[in-house]
């Protein structure tokens, strides 16, 4: 009689623990183990969490190649589903085999899972092994199908209602929790009689009244300010847009008479765009798109260009803006030195259209919409067992989820985004285009950062941290994938690998070779790069674009999604009232900061970067998590210091407030 001992973990979460009869089998090289009850493994777990059994058979079942773990079809009680983490089984020999799970298990539900060391499937010696990773990924392909949601789009998940998800992709119950909340804030504004008003805001004052956090009324006192204008385009919520000007535009007329003012003495906007003074930002991207029709009328989104100049002092201020791409008289170059009122106003619609680039392009096109393409990706072509699988899977949590719910209330017609400038109509064409421009250089922080000119600009607290992270996640990646691969032939020879990349490249990037993203990797250091990429985007990337929300947008001058008068087309005519006339009204305005608010919370559930639930069972790769996870909590600190000496912080890259995969 060989004797066989099992550590089986139920989840922590809430309603972790299941009711039914749960029976496990051992299936060995050498044969297979009596079929065995757990029992208790429930209502005991619920509160232990852990449980040991043990199963026997009669001879050593040798090298130990799958756990069947089967709920129990026919059982009298209510059915309930049970969430196994993980089971670690000691052998007779005195081996130790780790069976990650993670899965709810519902009645009549079988799985098997694999133990023991990460593999790829040239390393597969058993057919049972080869068999059996075979068929996972046959099932997998059949629960994941990619969806075309519109032509020229990147691909996505084809289940359309949040509730159709498998229960492992579904909302957890602390994100519940918050999604009650917040329909109580709802209620609140409907209450204080905001919500449903379609009146506009007599003052500014009572704006505040939506806007959610300490510096969201640093924001509410400074938005005027030039400075504060130029810095959010380095440490706002899209730092992406801005770049290094050395040759003006030919539609953006700007002469050394308009801006002589504000330059220093002796010098021309030539001169300082020589010494890399000068930069730009232009959102040609938003040009021409259907915006929503108000009372009969499309409302104003400018594609608008602006220029900044860092001065001596190592500020960088406005110097001018045109609010479209076409210049022209009725198109004039606004500048400091204009009206209070004409220049806050271009200023405004710059803000406007910023922010709606930020949302809609940097933060869910490019974040979210890709991390879906990946997650689809990691769950169709790597079986558990692939090293690759047990790295990236934890960092594809919640995605799927997210996005879906996106899809279900935030995009689309009929939902939220279809009530700001940019409607459904117009949100297609601007993903279109947002995926034509998506480069695999622009995800690499390092080469963005270079591509645009910024590597020695002053006061960029995003690119300082944003490259910190990508040094730490670029090192980490280094040291799991050496480990595992440690030729660059493997990675060439590892076909599910090869699928993975290539599925990426044609359903996220519709095999666009000018994207730069690749079909294929050839070596160790392109499969680096590659995965470094990956979880820097739905994670630092992510994280510089949701978690700034609730502090930038929410004082609804400095992020409205939307305005109701057209940009000024003469100087000299604009009043201050025109301001208020031109913002968004109390309805919706108040409900943009309600959803920023919403978005950009912590919640219960937060897992930050660098943590995994144990999946690796080779002790060689727990001490890289590990370090990982102290390189980690030293730049954290790092970054906590040097926020203590800033007016304005910038945590949104602090290391303990980036989640590890995208799931709001
Ligand atoms: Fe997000």
């Amino acid at each position: 009689m060989a004797e066989y001992t099992l550590t089986v973990t139920t989840g922590d979460m809430l309603h972790a623990g299941g009711f039914d009869n749960v029976y496990v089998t051992l299936l060995g090289a050498q044969g297979r183990s009596n079929c065995t009850q757990l029992t208790g493994v429930g209502p005991v777990n619920e509160t232990e969490k852990v449980g040991t059994f043990s199963v026997t058979s009669a001879f050593t079942l040798g090298f130990l190649l799958l756990l069947q773990v089967e709920k129990d079809p026919f059982h009298e009680s209510e059915a309930k589903p049970w969430f196994c983490s993980t089971i670690a089984v000691r052998t007779p020999e005195d081996d130790d085999v780790f069976f990650p799970c993670y899965k709810w298990l519902s009645r009549g539900d079988l799985v098997l899972l694999r133990g023991g060391r990460a593999t790829k499937a040239f390393e597969d010696f058993y057919p049972r092994l080869q068999d059996q990773r075979k068929r996972e990924l046959v099932q997998q392909k059949l629960t994941y199908k990619w969806d075309e949601y519109a032509e020229g789009m990147a691909f996505v998940f084809n289940v359309t209602e949040p509730k159709s998800l498998l229960a492992e992709d579904r909302l957890s119950f602390s994100k519940a929790k918050h999604f009650a909340y917040r329909r109580k804030l709802v209620d609140a504004l409907t209450e204080a009689g905001i919500l449903h008003s379609t009146a506009r805001w007599e003052n500014f004052e009572d704006m505040k009244n939506v806007s959610k956090s300490t510096l969201a009324e640093k924001v509410s006192q400074l938005w005027k300010n030039d400075d504060f204008f130029a810095y959010q385009f380095l440490n706002g919520v899209n730092p992406y847009m801005i770049r290094r000007c050395s040759k003006l535009p030919p539609n953006f007329p700007v002469t050394d008479e308009m801006v002589k003012p504000f330059l220093a003495e002796g010098t021309t906007l030539n001169k300082e765009m020589e010494n890399g003074n000068i930069f730009i930002i232009d959102y040609k991207i938003m040009e021409g798109l259907p915006t929503t029709v108000l009372d009969g009328k499309r409302v104003p989104l400018t594609a608008a260009l602006c220029l900044l100049y860092m001065t001596d002092e190592k500020k960088l201020r406005p110097l001018a803006i045109q609010l479209g791409q076409q210049p022209s008289q009725d198109n004039p170059i606004f500048l400091p030195s204009d009206s209070e009122a004409d220049w806050l106003l271009a200023k405004l619609h710059v803000r406007h259209v910023d922010t709606l680039h930020g949302l809609l392009v940097s933060h869910l096109h490019n974040t979210h919409l890709v991390a879906e393409v990946f997650a689809m990706a990691t769950l169709r072509n790597l079986p558990v067992i692939h090293p690759l699988h047990k790295l990236l899977i934890p960092h594809h949590r919640s995605t799927l989820f997210a996005n879906t719910v996106a899809r279900a209330l935030l995009y689309g017609p009929g939902r939220f985004f279809d009530n700001s400038s940019i409607s459904a109509e117009g949100q297609v064409p601007l993903m279109r285009r947002a995926l034509v421009q998506l480069s695999y250089a622009s995800l690499c922080a390092p080469d963005d950062i270079a591509a645009r000119g910024l590597e020695s600009v002053p006061n960029f607290y995003y690119r300082d941290d944003a490259l910190r992270m990508w040094n730490v996640i670029h090192s980490f990646v280094t040291a799991v994938v050496a480990y595992y691969y440690p030729l660059d032939s493997e990675v060439s020879a590892d076909s599910e690998l090869q699928q993975w990349v290539d599925e990426i490249f044609n359903y996220g990037f519709l095999g666009n070779a000018a994207s730069g993203f690749p079909s294929s990797l050839q070596n160790v250091e392109e499969l680096i790069k590659y995965v470094t990429m990956l979880i820097f985007t739905v994670s630092a990337r992510h994280a510089s674009l949701n978690s700034g929300q609730m502090d930038y947008l929410t004082w609804i001058p400095n992020g409205p999604l939307l305005l109701h008068l057209a940009p000024p087309t003469a100087k000299g005519n604009a009043s201050m009232e025109d301001i208020l006339t031109t913002l968004p009204n109390k309805s919706f305005g108040s409900l943009a900061a309600s959803l920023h608010w919403f978005l950009s919370e912590k919640y219960d559930d937060f897992v930050p970067l660098g943590h995994y639930p144990q999946r690796f069972s080779e002790p060689a790769v727990l001490r890289m998590i590990e370090d990982f996870q102290a390189e980690l909590s030293t730049i954290s600190d790092a970054i906590v210091k040097r926020n203590e000496e800033l007016r304005l912080p910038y945590p949104y890259l602090n290391p303990k407030e980036i989640e590890n995969s995208i799931s709001i």
